[in-house]
């Protein structure tokens, strides 16, 4: 192994607890949803054991109504605002934030079983997987194809400019009559300036206070809730996961269930080349359903339209075309956002994130896009070689951001490195 490699499984070995990986010992003390599945994906090829428990773990803090939350918080931990009293939410076993995330927990479970072979282990995820991918149809899609959340944080692209129109369209004091509280996410001065802005911060507190207040009914929410945005990342992942759950079905030699999910997943795709896609802007966007129109924004999450096979081959051209033109001139590539609101070092509005170029280039590759894969992957190593796991980085300079020894990237560094073949 190289010293990189060594550090990476260090890195993902002082993050763990019992059972599951926090992100970040100093900003992410709990076991967070897709940062979970990501952390698998890495560590199927060093610890196998670990990547199956960790999904394991990920998935008995689903809810009974098949809601796989964004935070599980198993132990106390400091540091962290919104913690479990904020939050009043969970199954019983487990405190969870009232929110979820993209399901990239099934893609992981399929490379994890991919990787290891083990029957007994699919056999024991399937009605899981089943079972958190049928609430997103029956609870969180209007029309049955695309799905929704409900807040930023869901998204995974907290602050990404795609939602500011959205958080400007209702005032955070007429969702919530208490808007009191402290952050807790900056540790430094030099750190303020790469987390959301305040103006931010009080729309996802008051989106929180609202689901709280109403107890995380979903009905109640779809009525209420000002934020209910058909995500163009959630939806790219959706997809993928019913293709991906299918495959297992098959693998388990259970054929109905497996054309179920296949026809899921097209209906899905069919729902957003209809609805999400922009011309003009050559790329997938995001649909705001309570304002009823695109948000319009030339975010990386339409991009990663590839990672679901979404784009139609004539997409696809339009697609490769912005991307090579607005995204690939940084000097490493791929920024989170490109457009008026860019601003390098914040969070999601603009650094280049592992995870997202993870989901790029695997669904590049499945469009022969080979060299603008191997773009995106040598800029991510270049990247983790040189600053170290670091949790974003600059698109221009590449210097790292954020936290440091961040899970995901370490994990995706050891997947990127190991021989597939
Ligand atoms: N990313 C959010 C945070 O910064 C929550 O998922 O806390």
């Amino acid at each position: 192994m190289t010293d990189r490699r060594d550090e990476a499984v260090s890195v993902l070995r002082e993050n763990r607890h019992d059972g599951y990986t926090i992100p970040s010992a100093t900003l992410y003390p709990y076991q967070w949803n897709w940062d979970s599945a990501f952390i698998a994906v890495g560590l199927a090829g060093v610890d196998p054991e670990a990547a199956k428990r960790e999904l394991r773990t990920l998935l008995s803090a689903m809810w009974d109504n098949g809601m796989a939350p964004q935070i599980a918080f198993w132990a106390d931990a400091e540091g962290y605002f919104p913690g479990p009293d904020e939050w009043e939410a969970g199954n019983g076993d487990v405190q969870t934030s009232g929110i979820t995330q993209p399901p990239v927990v099934v893609p992981a479970a399929r490379h994890v079983y991919e990787t290891t072979g083990d029957d007994a282990f699919r056999d024991e995820l399937l009605p899981l997987l089943d079972r958190h991918l049928s609430w997103w149809v029956d609870e969180r899609s209007f029309d049955g194809d695309t799905v929704y959340v409900r807040h930023p944080w869901a998204t995974g692209m907290d602050d990404s400019p795609a939602w500011l129109s959205v958080l400007d369209s209702f005032d955070p004091e007429d969702i919530t009559d208490d808007l009191d509280y402290v952050r807790e996410d900056r540790k430094s001065d030099e750190l303020s300036d790469q987390r959301p802005t305040d103006w931010d911060y009080d729309r996802y507190v008051a989106l929180v206070r609202q689901g709280k207040a109403l107890d995380w009914d979903e009905a109640a929410l779809r009525e209420a809730c000002p934020f209910l945005v058909e995500d163009v990342l959630t939806n790219s992942i959706f997809v993928r996961a019913c293709d991906d759950l299918a495959a297992l079905y098959a693998a388990a030699g259970d054929e109905s269930k497996a054309n179920e999910w296949r026809r899921q997943a097209e209906h899905s795709r069919a729902g957003m080349r209809e609805r999400l896609w922009d011309e003009e802007l050559g790329t997938f966007v995001s649909y705001d359903r309570v304002n009823d129109r695109k948000l319009r924004v030339n975010s990386v999450a339409g991009l990663t339209s590839v990672f679901g096979e979404v784009p139609t081959n004539e997409q696809f051209a339009s697609l490769r075309t912005n991307l090579r033109e607005n995204f690939l001139r940084y000097d490493y590539g791929c920024p989170s956002y490109v457009g008026p609101d860019m601003d390098y070092d914040r969070y999601w509005r603009g650094p280049v994130w592992m995870n997202v170029n993870w989901l790029l280039v695997d669904g590049l590759r499945r469009y022969g896009a080979t060299e603008t894969a191997d773009r995106i992957e040598q800029d991510s190593l270049e990247l983790l070689d040189r600053e170290g796991f670091r949790e974003y980085f600059n698109p221009e300079t590449g210097a790292g951001r954020g936290s440091d020894r961040f899970s995901w990237s370490a994990a995706l560094y050891l997947d990127w490195t190991t021989d597939h073949s």
